[in-house]
C-alpha cells in the first residue's frame, strides 16, 4: 500500500498546535505518514492564524513559497486550515489558486471526504462552525518530539467578544469537552511517559460540563490528582472569571504549576471598557494580590495591546504604571491590529498613528525587559525544581527546562536526561533565561 506523505505547518496559538495534532490523528487513519520536508509531501497543510494582520500576511507569503512544489509533484494538494480559513473562507481560493482545500477549525472530521473531492481535481471547502464539536474522542498524534510536555484541549471557541478580537468569529461559540475524555487523554499521556500537560482553552475559567457540574477548578484538581509526578499548567485565564476557588486549588496541589497568565490588555479603565473586557484596573489588581497572597512564589505573565482605538498618552502611561505595579515576570506585547468584522472595527476608528503605536510598544517592551530581568535576578541563590525539556540550543553540554513558575533554566548536563526533574541552584541570569547548576 502506498503511504501518502503529509507535511503540516502550524501558526498562531497553542490551540492551533493542539488542532494540528487532531488533524494528524484523523489523517493517520487515512494512511498518511509525516514528513518534515514540504518538497516530499503529497499533502501540505497550513494551519493558520488571523489574530493580527501580520499573522495573515505571513501565511500568504508562505503559500506563495509552497506552491512551487506543485511544479515537481503534479499530485501535490495544498490545504489551508484554521482561523484564516474560517475568516476568509473560499476567497482564499481566488487569492491563491494553488490552494485546493479550505477547512475551518470545526470541520476537520470532514478532511477524508474533502481529500476525496480534491483528488478528483475539484476544490474542497468546509468552514461550518459547530456548537458541539470538541474532537473529544480523537487521540491527538503528538507532533512535538520532546515527549515531555503535551497540550490537552479542554474546550473550544469563545463567547467573550472582546471588541478587538477575531477569535469568536473564527472559532465559534464556546463549548466544553467531556471531562472523562480529558482524564482519559491525560492518563494515556502519563502511560506514555509525559511529565507535563497544559490544559487549553481561550478562557479556561468558563469551562463547565453540565452533566456532573464540573467547573475548571474541579477539572484542574482531578487532572493534578492523576499522578504527582506530572505537572499541570493551563492557558488562558480571563481576569473577569478567575475565581477564589481556582486560586485555592492551585495553592493546594504542588504539581499545579505556580504560574498564572492573566492578560490585562490595557492599564486604563477607559480603554478596558472600550475593549469590552469587563474588569477594571482595580479589580484586576485585587485578583493579583489574592493570587500572590495564596501563592507567594507565583509568577505572573500577561498580554498587552498598545495603540487601541482612542488610546491617549495618559491611557498608555496607565498601562506602564500597571505593569510596574504588578511587576510582570513575562509579557506578550502587541500593537493593535484592526480585524474586519469585530465590534471595534465597526464602531471605533483605528486612530493611533503607526509611529505612535511603535513608540508606545517600544516603551512597553523596554519596561518589560527591565521587569523580566528583576524577576530573574530575585531567583539568584534559590534552588528550583526543573523539568528538563531537552538539550540547550546554545551548547550540547547543557540542558534546558522550566521551573514551576515557567522560567527557562539552562544548566550543565551531568547525568541528567530529558524528562527528569532536577533541583537547580540559580547562579546567574539574563532577562530571558536563568542559569544554574544541579545540586
Ligand atoms: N483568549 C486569550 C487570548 C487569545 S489571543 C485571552 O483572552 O487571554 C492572544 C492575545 O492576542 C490577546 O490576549 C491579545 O493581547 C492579542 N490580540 C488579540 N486581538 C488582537 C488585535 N486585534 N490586535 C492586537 N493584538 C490582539
Ligand atoms: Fe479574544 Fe477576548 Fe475571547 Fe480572548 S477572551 S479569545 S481576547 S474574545
Ligand atoms: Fe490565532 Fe486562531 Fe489562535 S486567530 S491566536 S490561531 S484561535
Amino acid at each position: 500500500m502506498y503511504l501518502k506523505k503529509l507535511y503540516i505547518e502550524t501558526y498562531g496559538c497553542q490551540m492551533n498546535v493542539a488542532d494540528s495534532e487532531v488533524v494528524s490523528a484523523i489523517l493517520q487513519k487515512e494512511n498518511y505518514i509525516f514528513t518534515d520536508k514540504p518538497e516530499d509531501a503529497d499533502l501540505i497543510l497550513i494551519n493558520t492564524c488571523s489574530i493580527r494582520d501580520n499573522a495573515e500576511i505571513r501565511v500568504k507569503g508562505r503559500l506563495e513559497n509552497l506552491r512551487v512544489h506543485k511544479k515537481n509533484n503534479k499530485n501535490l494538494k495544498i490545504g489551508v486550515l484554521g482561523c484564516m480559513a474560517e475568516r476568509i473562507k473560499d476567497k482564499i481560493l481566488e487569492d491563491e489558486p494553488a490552494v485546493d482545500m479550505v477547512v475551518g477549525p470545526d470541520a476537520y472530521r470532514d478532511l477524508p471526504k474533502l481529500l476525496e473531492v480534491v483528488s478528483g481535481g475539484t476544490k474542497g471547502v468546509n468552514t461550518l462552525l459547530s456548537l458541539e464539536e470538541t474532537y473529544a474522542d480523537i487521540t491527538p498524534v503528538r507532533l512535538d518530539e520532546n515527549n515531555v510536555s503535551a497540550f490537552v484541549s479542554i474546550m473550544r471557541g469563545c463567547n467573550n467578544l472582546c471588541s478587538y478580537c477575531v477569535v469568536p468569529y473564527t472559532r465559534g461559540r464556546e463549548r466544553s469537552r467531556d471531562p472523562e475524555t480529558i482524564i482519559q487523554e491525560v492518563e494515556d499521556l502519563i502511560q506514555k511517559g509525559y511529565k507535563e500537560v497544559t490544559l487549553l482553552g481561550q478562557n479556561v475559567n468558563s469551562y463547565h460540563w453540565k452533566d456532573d457540574n464540573t467547573d475548571f477548578p474541579d477539572l484542574l484538581e482531578r487532572v493534578s490528582l492523576l499522578s504527582t509526578s506530572i505537572r499541570v499548567r493551563y492557558s488562558t485565564s480571563h481576569p473577569k472569571d478567575l475565581s477564589d476557588k481556582l486560586v485555592k486549588i492551585m495553592s493546594k496541589h504542588k504539581n499545579i504549576c505556580k504560574s498564572v497568565h492573566l492578560p490585562i490588555q490595557s492599564g486604563s479603565n477607559i480603554v478596558l471598557e472600550k475593549m469590552k473586557r469587563r474588569y477594571t484596573r482595580e479589580s484586576y489588581l485585587q485578583k493579583i494580590s489574592a493570587i500572590r497572597k495564596a501563592m507567594p512564589d507565583v509568577s505572573i505573565s500577561t498580554d498587552i495591546i498598545t495603540g487601541f482605538c482612542g488610546e491617549t498618552e495618559e491611557d498608555h502611561r496607565n498601562t506602564l504604571s500597571l505593569m510596574q505595579e504588578v511587576g510582570y515576570d513575562f509579557s506578550y506585547m502587541f500593537k493593535y491590529s484592526e480585524r474586519p468584522g469585530t465590534f471595534a472595527s465597526k464602531n471605533f476608528e483605528d486612530d493611533v498613528p503607526e509611529e505612535i503605536k511603535t513608540r508606545r510598544l517600544n516603551e512597553i517592551i523596554e519596561l518589560q525587559n527591565r521587569l523580566s530581568l528583576e524577576s530573574k535576578q530575585k531567583d539568584i541563590g534559590e534552588v528550583y525544581e526543573v523539568l528538563i525539556e531537552g538539550i540547550s540550543k546554545k551548547s550540547s553540554s547543557e540542558l534546558f527546562g522550566r521551573t514551576s513558575q515557567n522560567k527557562v533554566v539552562v544548566f550543565p548536563k551531568m547525568h541528567f536526561q530529558t524528562g527528569d526533574y532536577a533541583f537547580v541552584k540559580i547562579t546567574d541570569c539574563t532577562s530571558a533565561t536563568l542559569k544554574g547548576i544541579a545540586v
